[in-house]
């Protein structure tokens, strides 16, 4: 059966030669200090070898369960915090390890939304001088004047530009968000990367911050990088999709092909747990996997195939060898021995264990209760 399973040939994937952003190897590990002496004693090893691009004008979306490293890439990206290891261009220039002076000028082209519009935004400015923050600090004067500019930007995130002096608390969790939006778009970016940008929302105006954010891609030309552990979001923003699991990206292809044949059993079991819209599929019952066990640590992850512990299709193999991220199909990359919906699927291989079958796998290294089943992840361990 699995032996059998052809492993495919490393290839590295085709590079689009006009990426905005091409990201090699990324490593970040956070040291664990402890004693008197503060000695190095391990690291979390928050992200740990992600290799993607972003090409201009597209969004990517990036999901995976809570602690998997998603917000440490979007602040390693942005450069909010210093990889510790592998490689960051953006268009065609190495920024990996840029000073704060030589990051200056970089930071008009890239920007961040951040989750919490509540702590995000300082309550004793007001919305004028939040907004125009971003001038100030880049000593720009925007033609026409900062007030100009910035009730032009209140009005194109939806707001009223008149209430350019009231301050953050006369605002909804919707209407700060926005205002989030427009000081990230002051200075005409070309990348934005927004970190759950409408988990913190209630779910009645979450759509119309994503509806918000699309129409803001199509009028100013904007490059996204969405982190969401929302699944539902994540298929109506993105063009293309990066499943992390443990500081890895473990699958990566474009919207349609993932939501309709998941290759990686991770990307199978997170979207099982999903249900879709759609009429056609009235009253089918669709399978749903239940994944047994913890989550690993990320400061001793597993041997192999960090998903190894997990996964009802593990072999020996698995647990001794790490499956690189391989183009498998066009545009469609999958680090996985014995990956789903392929063409050299082995006809032996195990089937998913459904709910209430569930297959009997290690609990994590942190010990507790195993039987985390996948409604945690689809609304992404929150
Ligand atoms: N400054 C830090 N120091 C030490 N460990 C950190 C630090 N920041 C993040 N980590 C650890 O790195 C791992 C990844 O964290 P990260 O915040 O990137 O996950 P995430 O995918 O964004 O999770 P969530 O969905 O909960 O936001 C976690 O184990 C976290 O505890
Ligand atoms: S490599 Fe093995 S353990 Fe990892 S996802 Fe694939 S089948 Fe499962
Ligand atoms: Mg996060």
């Amino acid at each position: 059966m699995s032996e059998n399973v052809k492993i495919p040939e490393q290839s590295s994937p085709p590079e689009p030669p006009d990426a905005l952003l091409k990201v090699e190897g990324l490593v970040k590990h956070f040291p664990i200090r402890k004693g008197l002496l503060r000695r190095e004693t391990g690291a979390v090893q928050a992200v740990d070898g992600l290799t993607f691009d972003v090409r201009p004008g597209e969004t990517l979306g990036v999901v995976g369960e809570s602690g998997c490293g998603k917000s440490t890439m979007g602040r390693l990206i942005t450069r909010l915090l210093e990889p510790t290891g592998g490689k960051i261009e953006f268009q065609g220039h190495d920024i990996t390890h840029l000073g704060v002076g030589a990051m200056r000028p970089l930071r008009r082209d890239v920007q961040m939304i951040f989750q919490d519009p509540y702590s995000s935004l300082n309550p004793r400015h007001t919305i004028g001088t939040i907004v125009s923050a971003p001038f100030r600090l880049q000593g720009i004067t925007p033609e026409g004047g900062v007030k100009k500019e910035v009730q032009q930007l209140l009005e194109l995130v939806g707001l009223n530009p008149e209430h350019y002096n009231r301050y953050p608390h006369e605002f909804s969790g919707g209407q700060r968000q926005r205002i989030g939006i427009a000081r990230a778009l002051a200075l005409k970016p070309k990348l934005v990367v927004a970190d759950e940008p409408v988990s913190a929302l209630d779910v009645s105006i979450q759509a119309q911050v994503v509806n918000l954010l699309d129409d803001l891609q199509d009028e100013l030309g904007l490059t996204y990088v969405i982190i969401a552990h929302d699944l539902s979001v994540i298929r109506h923003v993105s063009d293309r999709i990066a499943v992390m699991y443990l500081g890895k990206i473990v699958e990566l292809a474009d919207r349609a092909s993932l939501y309709e044949s998941p290759m990686h059993p991770y990307t199978k079991a997170l979207l099982s747990a999903v249900p879709i819209p759609d009429p056609r599929r009235r009253g089918v019952r669709s399978e749903r996997i239940l994944l047994t066990g913890d989550v690993p640590s990320p400061i001793s992850p597993p041997s192999g195939c960090r998903f190894h512990t997990r996964c009802w299709k593990a072999t020996e193999l698995c647990k001794e060898q790490e499956p690189p991220l391989i183009a498998l199909a066009a545009g469609r990359q999958v680090a996985c021995h014995h990956p789903e919906n392929a063409a050299d699927q082995a006809p032996g291989d195990p089937a998913p264990a459904s709910a209430g079958e569930a297959a009997g796998s290690a609990p994590g290294p942190s010990g507790e209760a195993a039987g985390s089943a996948p409604e945690s992840e689809g609304g992404a361990g929150k």
